[in-house]
C-alpha cells in the first residue's frame, strides 16, 4: 500500500499557485526585482519600536508575499494562534496546553488551563524566584561551613539548558560579577570534572534543572554533585542548601533529598525548549536580577503581543516564517544558517537547532500520515564575523540555496568603537555580496553569481529585553511553519528510541555477562564487545572514581 496517502497540503489551490508562480519567477535575479522598483525596501521592510526587519533581499514580488499568505489564510493560521494562547491543548499528542506565552504575559487578563486561571501560580513563582535569586546574589544564601555561596552549577540538558545558557552568555554584560555561572549538560565525565576542579564545595550550589527529573545525563550529573559535596561534610542534610531543584515531578526531587522548600514548579503547559521565562530561567535571574529578568519577558511579551494582532503582511515572525518555507519547500533548499554578528549571542544558532529542530522535524502530520513535502529545515550557524572565514565559501560560491538571517546590533555593548564599526560593515557587507554578487570578473573561479537570499534583523542595542524579542520571533516563526505543515510542533517522540536503546546497552556494559546482548545487531554487539573488551584495561587503573 502507498503509504503516503492523499495528502491535503499539497493540493491545496494555494500551494499549487505558489508552486506556478515559483516556476514563472526562475529566470529573474535579485538584481532585476530592485532595478524594477525602487520601492522595493519600502516594501518589503518593517520598524517596529526596536526592530528594523528587511526582507527585500529575499527572491520575492508582491505576488509572492501574497500567494503565501493565502496558504497561511487556508491553514486557519489565526484561528490557530488563538488556541494557542487561550490554552487549548494543542499538543495532542501528549494532551498538553502550549503556554509558555503566559509565562511572559504583563497584562491582567486570566490565562485559563482545564478552567484554573494560571497566573496566581506564575505570579507566586516568580516572586519565589526573586527571593532565591536576591539572597543569592545579596550573598546571604550560606553554605555548610556557613561561607556565602559564589558558584552556581546548573545541571540540565536541551530545553533544560540551552536557553537559560545561552541568555546568562549573551547578557553577560548586565551580571552580577560576584557569582559566576556554570552550565553543565553532557554525560561525558569531562565537563563536569572540568568545573568541580575549579571550586570549593563550601561556596558551591547546584540547580537540578529536569522537567522529568529522570533524564540520564542531568541525574547522573546530580548524583555525581552529590557525592562531591558528601566528600567534604558526608553529612545529606548538611548538604541542602547547596541543591535546587526545577521540575515538574517534585516527588523525584523530594527523593534525591532537596528541601521542598528548593523546589521550583513546571507545569506541563510550558515546553522544555519553550521555557527559559519559567523556573529554567532561575541562572538568568541570578546573574542579572529580577528587573532584568523582568525586562527580558517584557521582550517576549512585546513580539508575542505584536505576533498575536499585527495582520499578517506587517507582522514579523509570520513572514520569517513564510520566506522559510518559501525557501525550503519550493527552492528545495534544505538549511537555513542563522548568523549574529555579535559574539554574545554566539550561543543562539544552537540554541535554535533545539526549538526549531526537535519542533518541526516530522515526518508524518496531524493526521499520523507521513508527508509528501519538506518539513523543519536544518538549522546551522555561528557568530560573524568568525563564520566569514570558515564556511561562507560554500554561501557565496557552493552549489546550495541556503537562506540565511544576518542578525546585528547597532551599539555595541564593549566601548571599541572601531571593531563595531568593522563588525557592522561585514553585517552589511554579506548579505550585499550574496544577494547581488559580482559578474564583472572574466575568470569563472572569482565570479559571484549572487540571488542567494537574506533577512537582516538589525535593532539598536542588544539588551535583555530586545534579547526577548528576538526570541519570540523565531518561536512563533515555528509555530506558524508547523501549523502551514500541519505537523505537531510540541512535541518530540522522535528522541525516544536512542535513549531507550541506551538504558538496554548500559545495562550490558555494566553486566559481564551478556545479559541485553541478543537483542542487538552484530554491528553493535561487536562495537559492545570492543569497548568491553578496552574498558576493562583502563577500569582497572588506580584513581578511577566511580560513583554508581
Ligand atoms: O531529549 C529531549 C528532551 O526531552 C527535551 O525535549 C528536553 O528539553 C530535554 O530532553 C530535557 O528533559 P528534562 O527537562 O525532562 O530533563
Amino acid at each position: 500500500m502507498n503509504p503516503y496517502r492523499e495528502n491535503k497540503l499539497t493540493k491545496k489551490k494555494e500551494w499549487l499557485a505558489l508552486k506556478n508562480h515559483f516556476n514563472s519567477l526562475k529566470k529573474y535575479h535579485l538584481k532585476d526585482f530592485f532595478n524594477q522598483d525602487s520601492q522595493r525596501v519600502q516594501n518589503f521592510s518593517l520598524e517596529t519600536k526596536n526592530i528594523y526587519f528587511d526582507y527585500s533581499k529575499n527572491i520575492i514580488t508582491n505576488k509572492t508575499i501574497n500567494f503565501l499568505i493565502k496558504l497561511a489564510q487556508a491553514s486557519n493560521l489565526e484561528a490557530e494562534i488563538e488556541k494557542m494562547f487561550e490554552g487549548k491543548k494543542i499538543n495532542q499528542t501528549e494532551k498538553r496546553a502550549v503556554l509558555h506565552t503566559a509565562l511572559r504575559n504583563r497584562g491582567n487578563q486570566p490565562i485559563f488551563v482545564d478552567k484554573v486561571d494560571v497566573r496566581p501560580a506564575i505570579d507566586k513563582n516568580l516572586l519565589k524566584m526573586k527571593s532565591i535569586a536576591e539572597k543569592i546574589r545579596s550573598k546571604k544564601w550560606l553554605g555548610f561551613s556557613s561561607k556565602s555561596i559564589k558558584n552556581i552549577v546548573h545541571l540540565g540538558i536541551g530545553g533544560s539548558h540551552l536557553g537559560p545558557q545561552m541568555v546568562t552568555q549573551a547578557l553577560k554584560k548586565f551580571s552580577s560579577k560576584n557569582i559566576n555561572i556554570y552550565f553543565v549538560s553532557n554525560v561525558d565525565g569531562t565537563q563536569l570534572t572540568e568545573v568541580l576542579n575549579k571550586l570549593k564545595q563550601e561556596e558551591t550550589l547546584f540547580i537540578i534543572a529536569s522537567k522529568t527529573f529522570t533524564t540520564q545525563e542531568t541525574m547522573t550529573n546530580a548524583k555525581t554533585a552529590q557525592k562531591w559535596l558528601l566528600e567534604k561534610t558526608n553529612s545529606l542534610s548538611k548538604i541542602k542548601n547547596h541543591f535546587l531543584a526545577i521540575t515538574s515531578n517534585e516527588k523525584l526531587a523530594l527523593q534525591f533529598r532537596i528541601k521542598k522548600n528548593n523546589i521550583l514548579p513546571l507545569w506541563d503547559w510550558v515546553g522544555g525548549r519553550y521555557s527559559l521565562a519559567s523556573s529554567i530561567g532561575l541562572p538568568i535571574m541570578i546573574s542579572v536580577g529580577y528587573e532584568k529578568f523582568i525586562n527580558l519577558l517584557e521582550g517576549l511579551f512585546e513580539i508575542d503581543s505584536h505576533f498575536r494582532n499585527k495582520k499578517f503582511h506587517e507582522n514579523i515572525p509570520i513572514l520569517m516564517a513564510l520566506l522559510g518555507i518559501w525557501y525550503n519547500n519550493f527552492f528545495k533548499a534544505e538549511t537555513y544558517a542563522i548568523l549574529p554578528y555579535s559574539y554574545e549571542l554566539n550561543l543562539f544558532p544552537s540554541y535554535l537547532q533545539q526549538v526549531d529542530m526537535e519542533s518541526n522535524g516530522k515526518e508524518v502530520d496531524k493526521n499520523g500520515d507521513l508527508v509528501d513535502y519538506e518539513t523543519g529545515p536544518i538549522i546551522w550557524g555561528a557568530s560573524g564575523t568568525d563564520s566569514q572565514h570558515s564556511f561562507f565559501q560554500l554561501l557565496h560560491q557552493g552549489t546550495k540555496l541556503i537562506p540565511v538571517d544576518f542578525i546585528a546590533f547597532v551599539n555595541p555593548n564593549n566601548n571599541l568603537l572601531d571593531h563595531q564599526e568593522k563588525l557592522v560593515a561585514n553585517f552589511l557587507a554579506q548579505s550585499e555580496a550574496l544577494a547581488f554578487g559580482d559578474d564583472s570578473q572574466k575568470i569563472p573561479f572569482k565570479k559571484f553569481r549572487g540571488n542567494k537570499p537574506s533577512n537582516s534583523i538589525f535593532f539598536s542595542h542588544l539588551t535583555p529585553h530586545t534579547l526577548g524579542n528576538l526570541i519570540a520571533l523565531y518561536e512563533h516563526k515555528i509555530f506558524v511553519q508547523g501549523i502551514i505543515w500541519n505537523i505537531y510542533s510540541f512535541d518530540q517522540w522522535g528522541v525516544e528510541l536512542g535513549k531507550n536503546i541506551a538504558k538496554k546497552i548500559l545495562k550490558d556494559l555494566k553486566n559481564d555477562k551478556k545479559s541485553c546482548y541478543t537483542y542487538f545487531n552484530n554491528s553493535t554487539k561487536k562495537l559492545i564487545d570492543f569497548y568491553k573488551s578496552k574498558y576493562q584495561e583502563s577500569k582497572n587503573e588506580p584513581n578511577k572514581k566511580t560513583y554508581s
